[in-house]
Parts: structure tokens; C-alpha cells; sequence
């Protein structure tokens, strides 16, 4: 058997092959950046066009009492049911980079915690800016930056050793936008609690790609966008988890109307709602809201148990490949190889990154565009995105690969990057 019969034969036995039919797809074209866009869902169309047309279109302002002030609570009863929390305890709404300042901000005025801000190298940069934005406007020293001095994994014995000696609030992102790292959420959880800490966990790289059960592991706040795995649309709104027994012991830093206790009476002096809605700020984006349902369903319908172990076998699959055949081409991988400490996506390192990944994007006659997603300085990063990533297709960016560095086709491109990678 060829090595793509092979991949072929495993997409026969996949149980979630029929999903990809539920999204657009695009002929000649592999899509492998899921992890920063997930793909349109046939659905979505659907919903947002029934929603401009009908519900904007023909009942205007009397959609928020039929349907509009319900979908907010909807998608979050949705995504409290896929992270094993109570639909009391998650909202929807805005973006990350607001959430983690809104959680921020609140935590470290509410003095349950020592005001040491932490994180780490492999997190993501907009929770390290907003972190250091929090210390610098509440007066607090620089934010502890832990550097492993390498990009693939989390020195767990430093990151503990850090929170023992540096108590306080740590931000970190459950898997790493680098290299996949996956950190074991419950173990630091429970290191946290045992040392005066909390660890705010980012789970834009995780969410509808690893199990993730927010009760089970101790968690106490939580933050993640909906636009990767969850295939929520450009910009789709994040979410996020507090908790109930914290839930009234932090106040929202931007208490707009929708976080008040009564927003339609119209009162002049701001009185917070008593649940996790207290973080509500201004008026939801339904358009971007009704976007983001189809995803949700699609995940849940296929069940996260079953889109993580079809993720880890097509991301074995991915690395076997790339240790036999690519290792000689001078491709360096740059994720854990053990599937436990890895997310859905899979990182490579080349001499010539940037040229190789515009080969990909260019495709040529014979073969398909292939879509990567490329990190400086020399990272490239392929997700594996079970609902609609088929083993042939990752034969086939293997197969790539190695073409275009044994034909030296990538020395047809130049090495100049333009401002959006
Ligand atoms: C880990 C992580 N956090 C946050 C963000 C971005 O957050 P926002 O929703 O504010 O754009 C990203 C975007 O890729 C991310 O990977």
C-alpha cells in the first residue's frame, strides 16, 4: 500500500469524515490554519442571512425581545456544557485581550491574592500586554516573565518553583501557540491553590481541540476566543468562566449597562448583576454572536472526546512523517512528540520557513494550495482540525514538503514578509 492509500484507508474508517461536509470547502485547496480561523460552517451562512434579513431586516428593534437577548445566554449554556461548567458560571462576549483585563483587574483589586502578575514565554502576546498594561495602571511591579530560554515546552519544575516563591496571579495559555505545548492544567491548578495563587487559564488554542473539563481540573477563572477550532467567524466573541464562589467578589472595570442589575430602568448610579453577568460592558454583537452557533453545535454534536483522539492519531500520523522523511531536509520539529504534552497543532522550524510556506500557498498544477500558518522567525505551524482535515490531505503536505525542498522550487521566492503573516 502507498503511503496515501494508507491515509486514504484511514479516512474510510474516520467516524467524524462526515462533519467536513457540514462545513465550505474550497476545491484544490487544503486548509491547515484552522488554529487561527476555523472554516465557515455551511449553517453560519445560514443563520447570519436569517438574521440580516428577517430579524434586522423586517423586525428591527423588536428582535431584542423575540430573539436577540436570548442567543448570548444560549451560546453560553452551549460552551458551559463542552467545558463541564454550570451555565451560571460563563458568559459570552467581547474579546479576549477585554476578558483577561476585565478578570485582571478585578482580581487584583480584590485582594484575595498576593499582586504578583505572572506568565510565561510560550504565552501568547496580548495576555502579556495586557498584563503589563494592569501592573503598570495599578501601580504594581513588572509583571514576572518566566523565559524556559527555549520555545517548545514549559519547564514545569521553574513555572512551580516561580509561583512558590512569587505567590500571586498567573495568566497562562493551556496550549501554546508556538509549539502545541499542553500544560497539565489540574497539577498547577492544585500547586496554585496550595500557594496562595491562581493561574487564569487562555484557552484560545485548546477550546474544540482538547478535553477540557473546567470543574475536574480545580479551574477558577478561564478566558478563549471562538474563532480557531470553535469556528465562530473573524473576531467571533470569547467567553468566560468564573467560577461561582468568586463570582461576587470581583468587580467588572468597565461596568457598562449590560453588566447592570436592571440595564432597561434606565437608573443613574451602576449597580453590578450578582452572577458571572456582572461582566457584561456594552450592547452584544449579534451579528458576530449568531456567527459563532453553528461551530458550537457542530463540536458538541460530534462529541470533544472524539474530535481530540482523531486529532492525536492525525497529528501521530503528521510526526511520523515528518521524523522519516523531512528530519534529512532540514525541517526541525518544534512541538512535544509526546502526544499528552501537545495540543492540535504541529510546528516546524526550516532554514527557509517563510520561502517554503509561500510554495505551499502558490501550489502549482499538480498539486493543491496548501494553507499553513507561518510565525517569525521561522515557525510553521499545520493544525490538525478533525471535523475537516482528512488524513490524505496531511499526506499530501508531507508529500510537499519534501518536494519543495528536493526540487529547490522554494528558491523561486524571496525571503521579504509582508506586515500580516
Ligand atoms: C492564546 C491566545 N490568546 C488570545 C488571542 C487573541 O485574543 P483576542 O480575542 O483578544 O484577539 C489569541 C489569538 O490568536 C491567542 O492565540
Amino acid at each position: 500500500m502507498s503511503e496515501l492509500e494508507t491515509a486514504q484507508a484511514m479516512d474510510e474508517k474516520d467516524p467524524l469524515a462526515k462533519y467536513r461536509n457540514d462545513f465550505v470547502l474550497n476545491p484544490n485547496e487544503i486548509y491547515m490554519d484552522g488554529n487561527s480561523l476555523g472554516k465557515l460552517p455551511k449553517k453560519a451562512q445560514k443563520d447570519v442571512q436569517n438574521t440580516v434579513e428577517n430579524q434586522w431586516g423586517k423586525r428591527l428593534i423588536r428582535s431584542w425581545n423575540e430573539v436577540w437577548m436570548d442567543l448570548p445566554l444560549r451560546l453560553a449554556e452551549k460552551y458551559a456544557t463542552l467545558l463541564h461548567v454550570s451555565k451560571e458560571e460563563l458568559l459570552i462576549g467581547e474579546s479576549t485581550s477585554v476578558r483577561l483585563y476585565q478578570v485582571l483587574h478585578a482580581l487584583v483589586k480584590s485582594d484575595l491574592f498576593p499582586k504578583h502578575l505572572g506568565s510565561d514565554n510560550l504565552n501568547f502576546p496580548t495576555d502579556l500586554y495586557v498584563m503589563e498594561g494592569v501592573a503598570r495602571d495599578l501601580l504594581l511591579n513588572q509583571i514576572l516573565y518566566i523565559d524556559y530560554q527555549q520555545e517548545i515546552y514549559a519547564d514545569l519544575e521553574i513555572l512551580k518553583n516561580t509561583i512558590k516563591k512569587n505567590p500571586g496571579i498567573y495568566c497562562l495559555s493551556l496550549v501554546s501557540y508556538k509549539s502545541s505545548f499542553l500544560y497539565p492544567m489540574k497539577i498547577l491548578n492544585l500547586w496554585a491553590e496550595q500557594h496562595q495563587s491562581i493561574i487564569i487559564w487562555d484557552l484560545s488554542h485548546a477550546v474544540g481541540a482538547v478535553a477540557i473539563d473546567l470543574e475536574k481540573t480545580g479551574s477558577k477563572i478561564a478566558i478563549g476566543c471562538s474563532y480557531k477550532y470553535m469556528n465562530g467567524g473573524p473576531g467571533s466573541p470569547a467567553f468566560l468562566f468564573v467560577k461561582k464562589e468568586l463570582q461576587t467578589q470581583l468587580f467588572n472595570p468597565i461596568q457598562g449597562w449590560f453588566g447592570h442589575q436592571n440595564p432597561f430602568a434606565f437608573e443613574s448610579v451602576y449597580k453590578p448583576k450578582q452572577g458571572i453577568d456582572r461582566f457584561g460592558s456594552g450592547t452584544p454583537p449579534i451579528l458576530s454572536l449568531q456567527a459563532m452557533e453553528a461551530g458550537v453545535d457542530i463540536t458538541l454534536k460530534a462529541g470533544i472526546e472524539s474530535i481530540r483522539k482523531k486529532s492525536r492519531l492525525q497529528s501521530q500520523f503528521f510526526i511520523k512523517g515528518i521524523q522519516e522523511k523531512l528530519v534529512l531536509l532540514q525541517y526541525r520539529l518544534e512541538s512535544p512528540t509526546d502526544p499528552k504534552q501537545r495540543g492540535s497543532h504541529v510546528t516546524l522550524s526550516h532554514p527557509a520557513s517563510w520561502q517554503i510556506c509561500q510554495a505551499l500557498l502558490q501550489g502549482n498544477p499538480k498539486v493543491s494550495k496548501i494553507i499553513p500558518d507561518f510565525r517569525p522567525p521561522h515557525f510553521i505551524r499545520f493544525a490538525m482540525t478533525p471535523l475537516y482535515t482528512r488524513f490524505r490531505d496531511l499526506q499530501d503536505v508531507l508529500n510537499r514538503l519534501e518536494e519543495i525542498i528536493v526540487s529547490k522550487e522554494y528558491l523561486k521566492f524571496d525571503d521579504t514578509k509582508p506586515t500580516v503573516t
